[in-house]
Order: C-alpha cells, then sequence, then structure tokens
C-alpha cells in the first residue's frame, strides 16, 4: 500500500504522521514545492517511528513526480489555507491552478490511483479534479465531512456533558461555514436521539458551533487547523486501503442522489478498496432537504468561477 500526499504543509505533514502511526502503510511519500520541505518533514517523522512504534517508510521529495509512481492513494493537501476572516471560497484563485496541475502530474503516473481532495475550497476542488483528471467518478472523494462530523461530535459531547465515545452523528453537504448540514435529527447517544437531552436552543448553538469549527480555530491559530484534519484524512485513507466498507460523509459527485446532479457535495459513502463503493441516500425531512438545497447552491456558485 502506496500514498502520496502532496503539501507537505500543516495538514500534509499531519496527515502523514497519522497515517504512519495507524501502521496500515507500507510507504507513504510527501511531495512539496518547497525546496527540502518535504524530506525535511519526512525525515523528521521517521525519527518518531521507533518511539511511536511503525514501520511505514516516509520519504519526502520536492515536486519529483516519479517517486509517486504507483501510488494506491493520492492526497491532495497543496495550496493556500486561509487567514482569519477569510471564507474558504475565497482561495479558489490561487489553489484552482494548484490542484489541477498537481493532480494530472499524479494520474499520469499512477493512472489507477484513488484521490482524495483536501485543498479548499474542497467541494470545488474536487469537482475541478472530475472535470480535469480522467479517473472514474468513485476514485475521487473529498475530504470535509469526515471532519465537520468530528467537530459535530465534539460539540455534542460538550452540550451533552458526555464522553465523545457515547456520541454519533454526521455532518452532510458543503464544506463551509454555511453550506454545512449537520443531521441533528439523526444524531445519537448510545441509540438514544441527542434531542432528548438537549433544548432546541442548545442544538441550534451546538449547529452553529459546528459550521464555524474551521473559523473558531483560524481565528485562534492565525491558520487553519491540521490534527482533526490530518486525523480525518488518515481514517478515510485507511478505510480504503484496508478495504473496510465504513461510511463516512464525503464529497462526491452525484448523478441523481439526493436530487442533484453535476455537483460534488457531501453525503454519506461507504469507503472500500475500490473507493466510493455507494452513495447511501438518506431519508431527509423537510427542512434538511431545503438546506441540502440551499448548501448545493452555494457550491455551484463556487463552481461557476471555474474556468473548466
Ligand atoms: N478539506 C478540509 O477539511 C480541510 C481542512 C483543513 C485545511 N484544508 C485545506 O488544505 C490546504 C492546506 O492547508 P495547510 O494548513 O496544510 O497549508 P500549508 O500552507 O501549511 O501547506 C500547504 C503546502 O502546499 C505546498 N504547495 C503549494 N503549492 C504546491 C504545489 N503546486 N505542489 C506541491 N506543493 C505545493 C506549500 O509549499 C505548503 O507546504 C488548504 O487549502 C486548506 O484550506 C482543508
Amino acid at each position: 500500500m502506496k500514498v502520496t500526499v502532496v503539501g507537505a504543509g500543516a495538514v500534509g505533514a499531519s496527515c502523514a504522521e497519522y497515517i504512519a502511526i495507524k501502521n496500515f502503510a507500507s510507504e507513504v511519500v510527501l511531495l512539496d514545492i518547497k525546496e527540502g520541505f518535504a524530506e525535511g518533514k519526512a525525515m523528521d517523522l521517521m525519527q518518531t517511528a521507533s518511539l511511536n512504534g511503525f514501520d511505514t517508510k516516509i520519504t519526502g521529495v520536492t515536486n519529483d513526480y516519479s517517486k509517486t509512481a504507483d501510488s494506491d492513494i493520492c492526497v491532495i493537501t497543496s495550496g493556500i489555507p486561509r487567514k482569519p476572516g477569510m471564507t474558504r471560497e475565497e482561495l479558489i484563485g490561487i489553489n484552482a491552478g494548484i490542484v489541477k496541475d498537481v493532480s494530472s502530474n499524479l494520474v499520469k503516473h499512477s493512472p489507477k490511483t484513488i484521490i482524495i481532495v483536501v485543498s479548499n475550497p474542497m467541494d470545488t476542488m474536487a469537482y475541478l479534479v472530475h472535470k480535469t483528471s480522467g479517473l472514474d467518478k468513485n476514485k475521487i472523494i473529498g475530504m470535509g465531512g469526515a471532519l465537520d462530523s468530528a467537530r459535530f461530535k465534539y460539540r455534542l459531547a460538550e452540550a451533552l456533558g458526555a464522553p465523545i465515545s457515547d456520541v454519533d452523528g454526521m455532518v452532510i453537504g458543503g464544506h463551509s461555514d454555511t453550506g454545512m448540514v449537520p443531521l441533528t435529527r439523526l444524531a445519537t447517544r448510545n441509540s438514544v436521539p441527542v434531542t432528548k437531552f438537549i433544548s432546541e436552543e442548545r442544538m441550534n448553538q451546538v449547529m452553529e458551533d459546528t459550521k464555524v469549527g474551521g473559523a473558531t480555530l483560524t481565528k485562534l491559530l492565525g491558520t487553519s487547523a491540521w490534527y482533526a484534519p490530518g486525523a480525518a484524512v488518515s481514517a478515510l485513507v485507511q478505510a480504503i486501503a484496508c478495504d473496510q466498507k465504513k461510511m463516512f460523509p464525503c464529497s462526491v459527485m452525484l448523478n441523481g442522489e439526493y436530487g442533484m446532479k453535476d455537483i460534488c457535495i457531501g453525503a454519506p459513502v461507504i469507503l472500500g478498496r475500490n473507493g466510493i463503493e455507494k452513495i447511501v441516500e438518506l431519508e431527509l425531512n423537510d427542512a434538511e432537504k431545503a438546506h441540502m438545497k440551499e448548501s448545493a447552491e452555494g457550491v455551484r456558485k463556487t463552481n461557476d468561477l471555474l474556468e473548466l
């Protein structure tokens, strides 16, 4: 199992670290455009191997795609992150060029690869890879919902005063401050609906805190977060690498599901060795459907800025 991670910055390095610590991949190649940067991150991470007990070999390369050849999974984290006060959508100008270029180089050297898109605005970047890479649609996965759901569960546990392991919940829709659709109706504490324990007012607060989860951290850190994003990517990579058939909300190209076509947006999918093996269609209520529709309008507006 060979995994390439493009972008050895905060998210890329964190993702490589979590993949290595979970010890399921034989090799992780970190690639960055900044001279020596990926080599340095890889060496630093390899020096944690004896301490953390992993055998995954991490190597770093400066823009040399020949070293990524025959990767089973490639993760794209290259591009600029947002600064406090910015939306993810504002990153499109710079990141679209980077993502297009990087995905075409990856596919040239690993024509059978599965690509996980992380760079923002993620739903639009996943759409761009669909339109330009030539890969089958099950092989292009946008990571957003796995992270947003982890943040949702964190906020739910906080509101419940419960450990996070007691809580289950999912966020679908676009990966943006306004587009996320946290499914509060379906969230549970040990299979009991959380709405039994949390007032409507507190639940609205949980929803809002979840939606601005990234922006809150960007304000605190001065740049966007990396631990939870890296962990979320590593969970998707592991589900594919180990053929786990696990369900995650991911940005997926819809073709009629949820009444939408020609759009990448967050919906639950089953991940296994073939990438997206199934799109799970939930029965949404009218409010959730309306929220999803509004979310899709936002994603389409950003997609329209692409020069395809
Ligand atoms: N989808 C999500 O849930 C999610 C979560 C967090 C961050 N992000 C996004 O991930 C991206 C990376 O964030 P970060 O905090 O790691 O940023 P960062 O600045 O720490 O790292 C980005 C890296 O990309 C490299 N890079 C730029 N152009 C490149 C190219 N053409 N080829 C190879 N490498 C290139 C840079 O040199 C840098 O090291 C941002 O767009 C951010 O918004 C997405």
